[in-house]
């Protein structure tokens, strides 16, 4: 528990990422006091919330060097792509997370394809555009279904799968005409669409050291039965069956070792969490994404899971020691369901008042985590399409599930959705 002189840490988000690693942060052995750049009303029990503009360089340094802060971890993928880490390392501070130059595995998607094409990296065949009619002639010239991806960083809705020549062409122009993702529309990459199940398989990385943590089965799409438009991730479970200890490895050798390899030969070294998306198909994983921080929902079944102290494995991955750690986790499954508002992934009100949520949480082994929530006086807001991930442990899948269920069926808001079919043997594709 916290002591004085403990390891002061600065968490940078907002959502139940960062809810959930500050959770399990605060468990540490090492800890001292807990800061949440900003944070949310889930974190507010455990950390002090701090409203800082991050991209205010000059204050973040000052504010970090007056609070003694020991290492800064950097949830959401934007501050990594612009840099927070160069920065904070040049400052002589400590931090988890990809530097600038190792982020564009997320932030440029036809970077991460050119390293994985040079690696001989099972990924989606695909070709890249930056102008609109040569994008609209190739989708003409072939027979669909195609996925049609923004380069850039698009909150991940920068997604279109579309299985008819109007919907691609369609994707195509409110990417490259309408610009609704802005400069993440300036190049397009065309893929052919995969077949499978999705995984989520997340690791440590520390330079050429990988631990592989157990593989999540998020689910993308709004409704149940994988139907409807992308969403962040609507429901997750841990470990998913699906990725046999076989697949894992074979994640391991062909797809981990391989693109921090690529890095390596770019000069480019690693560091902190690497998530690869992938869809099991009839031959083998292939890779979807990268993404170069902890996902979300998965964090928060991972989190649930993890049975050594995180701020230890966090340390070594920053010291490159990530090989004399041996993490533990909880043999129990953990399922995740997302409470979303009322019009998400499109436009959602806020401001709806939330009720329950203390008395889900008080569930045996069930956590709610806030993503998007916000306190009116004594009352809790939705501030966010994805609201809140109701967690849970089970002996099993099944037990996992119900409890999870459970859990949610005391939350309640006006327009609240969520899926029901997470960890059912129906939920894959
Ligand atoms: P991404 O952000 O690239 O992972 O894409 C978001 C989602 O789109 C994935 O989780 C998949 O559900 C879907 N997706 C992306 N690429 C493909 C592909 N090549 N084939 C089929 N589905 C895909
Ligand atoms: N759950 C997927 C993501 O974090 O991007």
């Amino acid at each position: 528990m916290r002591y004085m002189g403990g390891m002061n840490v600065a968490v940078i988000g907002s959502g139940g990422r960062e809810h959930a690693l500050i959770w399990r942060l605060s468990t540490s052995r090492g800890i001292g006091r807990i800061f949440a750049l900003p944070g949310n009303p889930g974190t507010m029990k455990l950390a002090e919330n701090v409203e800082i503009d991050i991209n205010d360089r000059a204050k973040l340094l000052k504010f970090l060097a007056q609070q003694q802060v020991d290492l800064v971890v950097v949830g959401p993928e934007d501050p990594l792509a612009g840099g927070i880490v160069d920065v904070l390392e040049k400052a002589g501070i400590r931090a988890f997370g990809p530097n600038r130059e190792a982020a564009q595995l997320e932030a440029d998607k036809w970077f991460a394809k050119e390293l994985m094409r040079s690696q001989s990296i099972p990924t989606a065949e695909s070709r890249s555009f930056t102008s609109l009619n040569s994008a609209l002639d190739y989708i003409d010239s072939r027979d669909g279904p195609f996925v049609v991806k923004a380069t850039g960083l698009a909150k991940g809705k920068g997604v279109t799968v579309a299985y008819r020549h109007e919907d691609a062409e369609a994707a195509l122009v409110s990417i490259m005409k309408d610009r609704v993702f802005g400069s993440a529309g300036d190049r397009v990459v065309i893929e052919e669409c995969l077949v499978g199940v999705e995984a989520s398989v997340l690791a440590f990385v520390s330079g050429n050291q990988v631990y592989v943590m157990d593989p999540c089965q998020d689910h993308k799409p709004v409704e149940d039965g994988n139907v409807g438009p992308m969403t962040g991730g609507m429901g997750v479970f841990c470990p998913t069956p699906t990725v046999t200890p076989e697949i894992l490895s074979s994640v391991e050798r062909d797809v981990f070792v391989p693109i921090l390899d690529g890095l390596k030969r770019e000069g480019i070294s690693y560091r902190g969490v690497l998530f690869a998306g992938l869809m099991l198909t009839v031959n083998g994983p292939k890779v979807l994404e990268f993404n170069v921080r902890f996902g979300d929902p998965e964090t928060q079944v991972l989190m649930m899971r993890l049975g050594s102290d995180l701020l230890e494995l966090m340390n070594a991955v920053v010291d490159g020691k990530l090989d004399q750690v041996n993490p533990r986790w909880d043999e129990r499954a953990a399922v995740g369901v997302v409470a979303a508002s009322r019009g998400y992934p499109g436009l959602y009100p806020t401001g709806i008042e939330i009720n329950g949520v203390d008395e889900a949480g008080a569930l045996e082994d069930v956590c709610v985590f806030h993503s998007g929530t916000k306190r009116y006086g004594a009352a809790l807001q939705t501030a966010g399409g994805r609201v809140l991930t109701v967690t849970a442990l089970g002996s099993d899948m099944e037990a996992a599930r119900s409890r999870a269920y459970e859990a949610m069926s005391k939350i309640s808001f006006e327009g609240m959705h969520y899926r029901k079919d997470i960890g059912a043997r129906t939920s894959g594709r």
